[in-house]
């Protein structure tokens, strides 16, 4: 099998050589972005004199057979062609004969490995985009729908605060919101072309890259060429902001699971989330969360990866940026399975309100309040705090919740205390006094919603 490389070479190459330094493996992922890349390579070269336009006809009608061939099945992958660059271009020359070796004119893989590479991300970045959206639509209606729903509000896993179960979920909905800002404005430097770059240092024909951007739907153009064919920070980039969304969905995975167990019954999640175990029949487990919360950790994996790939690499182009697509791959796939599985378990999942309601009556998370309370009646803070910190401690002893205290019992620590502490202190009202901006209690929460369908572009009625 000739090499389209061949005519420097005395010897054929070592077999282990081949498959060692091939990446046909896996970058045939990139064949529709390498031929899409082509088409307009070639239309621009005609436009500007390079090639005729009955070459350019004739290359064009040769790529579209072999995207057909692709997009059927019928290609057959050659790892002694390396890479699908040359797949590609040894196809389209057996297609249609040496006209097809006029394709790669001003041109080299590494400006084309580049733009494939940026072509491909593009579409993803656009496509997550939509399925973060996806998540915080599931997010907003479980969130409308337990506005006055309460449970603990936690620090350290301990009981803190009652909280708004929607307060908590809209939490994530903001985090989402910025790991979508990070994807949307990392497009712009993403959504740059390389293409005509040549190996590195530009070509002596008369190219137009700004054409082949207009052709392709790029941006803008890299203006260094030596820049363009080297920096993969568009994919670390993508790595990290990746990372980020994973280490979000992880932790309400977490949530998810915690509060699904046995010890919490916050929520259900649907059975047709979960599954069984192969020896004890009551088992429904959470795998979906699990799982996802564990694939953050190749997510990180890959950021990692290809930041010690390219850590001192000299410029320009080195083979060790080859290393840079499987990372790429595998986190693009790990993020669509879990953002298509974390929208419709959110919206699937029962939502255990009595469960969560009788958490916080059996805590001490109003604790804050009577201290806010004996405040306003004239006491500083702090000596309020260690007063209502010895209320906790003869409870606890007593057996008792601050609840349960007569107002002759709270008499005791200060005469300051009235009939109206009780009111106080029930958990609905704890939350509800939460007012300030951001807060929890469901006035502040009418305002987040307001803000989040603004974001959503949704135009509903709270
Ligand atoms: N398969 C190569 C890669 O992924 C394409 C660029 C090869 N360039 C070269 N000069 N060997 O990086």
């Amino acid at each position: 099998m000739s090499k389209l490389w061949g005519g420097r070479f005395t010897k054929e190459t070592n077999k282990l050589v081949e498959e060692y330094t091939a990446s046909i493996q896996y970058d045939k992922e990139l064949a529709e972005e390498d031929i899409e890349g082509s088409l307009a390579h070639v239309q621009m070269l005609s436009e500007c004199g390079v090639i005729s336009s009955a070459d350019m006809l004739e290359i064009k009608r040769g790529l579209n057979i072999v995207l057909e061939n692709i997009q059927s099945g019928e290609f057959e992958y050659d790892v002694s062609h390396e890479d699908i660059h040359m797949n590609i271009e040894k196809a389209l020359i057996d297609e249609i004969g040496p006209v097809g070796g006029k394709l790669h004119t001003g041109r080299s893989r590494n400006d084309q490995v580049a733009t494939d590479m940026h072509m491909y991300l593009v579409k993803k970045v656009k496509l997550f985009i939509t399925h973060i959206e996806a998540v915080q639509q599931a997010i907003v209606k479980q969130a409308e729908e337990h506005v006055e729903t309460v449970l603990p509000g936690y620090t350290h896993l301990q009981r803190a605060q009652p909280v708004s179960f929607a307060h908590h979920m809209l939490a994530y909905f903001w985090m989402f919101e910025r790991d979508k800002e990070r994807f949307q404005d990392s497009l712009k430097r993403t959504n740059v072309l390389p293409l005509g770059a040549g190996a590195l240092a530009g070509t002596t024909f008369p190219i137009d890259r700004h054409r082949t951007a207009e052709l392709l739907g790029f941006e803008d153009v890299y203006p260094n060429s030596m820049d363009a064919v080297s920096d993969r920070d568009f994919i670390l980039e993508f790595l990290s902001n990746a990372s980020i969304l994973m280490m979000h969905m992880s932790r309400l995975s977490e949530e998810m699971v915690i509060w699904s167990s046995q010890e919490f019954q916050f929520i259900e999640l649907d059975d047709s989330f979960c599954t069984g175990s192969s020896i004890m029949p009551q088992k429904k487990n959470p795998d979906v969360p699990e799982l996802l919360r564990a694939k953050t950790g190749r997510v990180y994996g890959n950021l990692f990866s290809l930041l010690t790939v390219l850590k001192g690499l000299p410029l320009a182009y080195n083979k060790d940026m080859q290393e840079d697509k499987e990372g790429m791959f595998d986190t693009a796939k790990t993020l669509d399975g879990a953002l298509k599985l974390l929208a419709p378990m959110i919206a699937t999942m029962t939502v255990k309100t009595e469960n969560m309601k009788q958490a916080v009556n059996e805590d001490y998370s109003n604790a804050t309040d009577i201290a806010d309370y004996l405040v306003n009646k004239g006491m500083t803070f702090r000596e309020s705090h260690e007063m209502i910190g010895k209320i906790v401690l003869y409870s606890i002893q007593h057996q008792k919740y601050l609840l349960d205290l007569t107002l002759q019992e709270y008499k005791t620590f200060t005469p300051l205390f009235e009939e109206d502490v009780f009111d106080i202190l029930k958990p609905a009202n704890v939350m509800n006094a939460r007012k300030s901006y951001g807060g929890t209690s469901p006035e502040q929460i009418k305002v987040q919603l307001e803000l989040a369908y603004h974001h959503l572009k949704v135009k509903e009625n709270v």
